[in-house]
């Protein structure tokens, strides 16, 4: 339980502001708000920790985290996927400090407790010798993700044993989830491994950039404009729909333009590729995947995604496309590890996998430009927030962001064949201020912090 300091009188300001689409800045720098952010958020949502592509074989696994619990996912004998915390029953430390691979058990490199992939103890070093016959092994077996949950090969968790299944609270994402993850056979794959890297940045800038700030594109990432890969009109990437989904979720399906056709249908995916997207998806579904070249948006609270198609190479004209996963690890206040997941469908013919991955590492891999682009942005937002006058409580010196796009202005667009409150335009804050009001819904919900305080 935190100790924090945030009480109910500052929860209610906070409720006030955001209906009003303002958002004060002590949010993005404080660490009282940061605690209660890893018990009330990360504490409760669902996690992504890896594409079942990542464990093709029995008694593979791979390792990863929860904020900032340590994670071993394997596949079991009989193909089920189990998850654990990463950490021996014995004194604690990390039983396996790999990042992947593949084994029958896993011995401890402390004492050398051993536990088989179901996360059974099923060797004690010396055991009867040094505990007696007594010792019950079942009882030190390692200590399971309280929920565990796959949609179309996306693995999550969740430390919640009481949290809503899944697919209740992807609700209608997994509407836009099938367009990315069911539209080929087989489904998509995870190519290498997921590639990491620290920003300075509050984990609420970096998620919502993804999934609700096509706005910033126009500057930000002008440079792509001017290297030819975007194109010139100021307002691209506004056009197409901002959808607001249930649970903080959110994206935006971006066009090229008014028209709402594109330049080059399926994302510039290969025709021999179309029928089988014909196959596998509605029609709303396909008229969606055949008109957008831009899908980007984020599941609650910190799993992003970009489909995005760019030339692999200088002086190539040709684009292909990729899928790119993020979750935004928060390591505190002003610092988040990025994970990131190059997935590509698995029925792409090779080549095309090759250059779609040249594709992804020059625009969103970590030296990508349009990466580089973001990430120095996201540095000075949690430089300028650490200040004494952007954190004031009180805010004394106006210190609140405006996130006031839209509202009251935009009216969603009922012919739009996806679910959700969809808006016919992407320049708008609507997504963000779901964000924030789910975010303040959590921060609330069971209240705990400074008992008969909050009303
Ligand atoms: S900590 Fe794992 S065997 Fe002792
Ligand atoms: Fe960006």
């Amino acid at each position: 339980m935190s100790k924090n300091i945030i009480n109910g009188k500052t929860l209610q300001m906070l409720r006030e502001k955001i209906e009003s689409g303002l958002l004060p800045q002590w949010v993005l720098s404080d660490p009282d708000m940061y605690e209660l952010e890893l018990e009330k958020i990360f504490g409760r949502t669902w996690q992504f920790l890896a594409h079942e592509s990542e464990l093709p074989e029995p008694g593979c696994f791979v390792t990863r985290w929860i904020v900032n619990d340590p994670v071993l996912v394997t596949k079991t004998k009989s193909g089920e996927i189990k998850a654990f915390l990463n950490s021996c029953t014995h004194r604690g430390t990390h039983l396996c400090a790999a990042d992947y691979g593949k084994q029958k058990s896993f011995t401890c490199p402390y004492h050398g407790w051993t536990f088989n992939l179901e996360g059974k103890l099923i060797g004690v070093a010396l055991g009867d010798k040094v505990y007696g016959e007594e010792m019950k092994k079942e009882e030190w077996d390692l200590r399971p993700i309280p929920k565990i949950g796959v949609y179309q090969g996306m693995i999550f968790g969740n430390l919640d044993p009481d949290a809503m299944p899944l697919e209740d609270y992807l609700g209608n994402m997994k509407w836009y989830f099938d367009i990315l993850l069911a539209r080929s056979d087989g489904g998509m794959e995870v190519k290498g491994v997921p590639q990491r890297w620290v920003v300075q940045a509050n984990w609420k800038v970096t998620s919502e950039n993804f999934e609700a700030d096509p706005y910033h594109v126009q500057m930000t990432h002008r440079s792509a404009k001017e290297l030819g890969i975007a194109p010139k009109d100021p307002f691209f990437p506004g056009y197409g729909h901002q959808v607001v989904l249930e649970n903080g979720h959110g994206i935006n399906v971006i066009t090229a333009d008014a028209t709402g056709r594109s330049p080059f249908p399926f994302q510039g995916m290969p025709e021999s590729m179309w029928p089988m997207f014909e196959r596998n998806l509605t029609s709303e579904q396909l008229e969606l995947m055949r008109n957008a070249i831009v899908f980007v948006g984020g599941v609650f609270p910190n799993l992003g995604f970009i489909s995005f198609s760019a030339p692999p190479l200088e002086g190539e004209t040709n684009i292909y496309n990729y899928l790119n996963f993020r979750v935004w690890r928060p390591l505190g206040p002003d610092k988040v590890e990025v994970w990131s997941w190059f997935t590509i469908d698995k029925a792409a013919p090779e080549e095309y996998k090759e250059k779609s991955y040249l594709s992804y590492l020059g625009t969103f891999g970590p030296s990508g430009i349009l990466e580089q682009d973001d990430a120095e942005i996201w540095a000075r937002i949690a430089q300028a927030s650490g200040g004494l006058m952007a954190r004031d409580k009180e805010l004394s010196y106006n210190n609140v962001l405006n996130y006031l796009m839209g509202l009251d202005r935009v009216e969603p667009d009922e012919t739009f064949p996806g679910p959700g409150v969809a808006y016919p335009i992407c320049f708008l804050d609507a997504v963000s201020r779901n964000m924030h009001k789910y975010w303040l819904e959590l921060l609330i919900k069971d209240h705990s912090i400074a008992e008969g305080v909050y009303r």
